[in-house]
């Protein structure tokens, strides 16, 4: 069949809308349906990669008469063979292959890591081609970088899968968003922790047996540090907060806990004061300016509406002075949720195809973030100790509810709130076995 193919940027306006006009034209006179179409191609042929080409075969008929986008994938890059994929006549090995062919406008990365994605992603930015990426450590380390590459090359660089997997997080807050100053972000961004949290608060179960659980289950990757380390959340809410504060927040400036030392004790107590344990990536514009990020795990208030967001869901609270909070909810991750966010941006490129959409955020600058431990926070305590010692550390701390476990020697209660470090302070003063501090939030 014949195609008649857009070439941007490589005419004029006035060329390229004569262009388009004689083509369409052409087109309908030959009844030719097929006259703008754009080709894509997909880098990593895995779990999202492969559900982006199934979703395009399976749905670009109903996305064509949703939005006027005729999308279809030309060519798929992997390493491995897939001799039985529907796809195998479409993939290569060669990254060139899509670098040098002038037909593929947008190139969706799906490789994950940040070698030989960004490396991949800038020489197509450089070739004018649009570049959709669904990979999170690639855009929370080098998003500015290619951003602007994007900018001056005149294409679009989006990413609306790097977080939240199928829930619709960077568009609403680019967009939607827009005429809100954004206070604060609070998310639960990573479905593993959150599946094992929900185990450990619901049925009481160890951590470890949640964990390999959620491995069992094909949630936890085999090395489970990132997940259960916070790694990949940190990653997330530095994507949301250069997004929402405007400059690139680095994931090396963001104070990381994971929930590998929540214990059921802690769970059971939070619980006795009304809260349950999540792991809360979070992010404030400060009065100073600065910003205040962290990962961590956090009492919720039973009440909140992130108590409520279970199993592997994530979801994404967004506090804007306009519209006050909003929860964002949904699937974070597999291979169709994710899909369909990347194929939302592939129509955002077919929509914004000749003039780069404006979106992205500035640079960082020294003192952007906040030192964590001078901003007041309130904490959850247990400790251990005698009853001195105990007597002691409330002397101390002062705080107004108190819970006894006398069969185990220990209190818990939480704190008022201060900067962190004057209570870390109070806690290290000693003749008490601090068990646990957990932060509570606000939200
Ligand atoms: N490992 C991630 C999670 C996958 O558990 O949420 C989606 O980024």
């Amino acid at each position: 069949m014949l195609q008649l193919i857009s070439k941007k940027n490589r005419l004029t306006d006035g060329q390229k809308s004569f262009g388009y006009g004689a083509f369409a034209a052409i087109g309908v006179f030959l009844n030719f349906e097929r006259v703008n179409v754009m080709k894509v191609a997909v880098m990593g042929f895995g779990v999202v990669g492969s559900g982006v080409a199934e979703l395009l075969k399976k749905n670009a008929p109903v996305i064509k008469e949703n939005t006027g986008a005729d999308l279809e994938v030309k060519r798929i890059l992997d390493i491995r063979d897939f001799p039985d994929s529907e796809f195998a006549p479409l993939l290569t090995k060669d990254f060139c292959d899509i670098e040098n062919d002038d037909e593929i406008e947008v190139v969706v990365e799906t490789m994950g890591g940040l070698n030989p994605a960004f490396d991949f992603v800038s020489r197509c930015l450089k070739k004018k081609k649009h570049v959709v990426s669904s990979n999170k450590e690639l855009v929370a380390q080098k998003g500015f970088e290619l951003l602007k590459l994007a900018e001056e090359n005149n294409v679009n660089f989006l990413f609306e899968a790097s977080v939240g997997g199928g829930i619709p997080i960077i568009r609403p807050i680019s967009r939607c968003l827009a005429g809100n100053r954004i206070d604060s972000i609070a998310g639960i961004l990573n479905g593993t922790t959150n599946f094992i949290m929900t185990k450990m608060i619901m049925e009481r179960t160890e951590f470890s047996d949640a964990l390999s659980l959620a491995q069992k289950l094909g949630y936890a990757e085999k090395d489970p540090t990132a997940d259960v380390e916070g790694l990949d959340a940190c990653r997330k809410i530095c994507i949301l907060s250069s997004l929402a504060f405007g400059r690139h927040v680095y994931p090396n400036e963001v104070h990381t806990e994971g929930i590998s030392k929540i214990t059921l004790d802690d769970v059971e107590d939070a619980d006795r004061f009304g809260y349950v344990i999540k792991l809360i990536a979070q992010a404030k514009k400060l009065e100073n300016g600065k910003i205040y990020a962290l990962v961590s795990p956090a009492l919720v208030k039973k009440e909140s509406m992130l108590a409520g967001v279970s199993d592997v869901f994530n979801a994404c609270l967004v506090r804007g002075d306009m519209t006050g909070d909003i929860l964002l909810y949904g699937k974070g991750a597999g291979a169709s949720a994710t899909a369909s966010a990347v194929v939302g941006d592939i129509i955002d490129c077919a929509d914004n195809r000749e003039k780069r959409k404006v979106f992205g955020w500035k640079e960082s600058v020294p003192g952007l973030i906040e030192d964590y431990r001078k901003v007041p926070v309130s904490l959850f305590v247990r400790i251990e100790g005698s009853k001195a010692e105990k007597e002691k550390v409330l002397s101390l701390l002062n705080p107004e509810k108190i819970f006894e476990n006398s069969e185990k020697n220990e209190i818990s209660f939480i704190t008022d709130t201060e900067p962190e470090e004057e209570l870390q302070k109070k806690l290290s003063l000693g003749g008490f076995k601090v068990l646990s501090s957990i932060r509570v939030t606000d939200y």
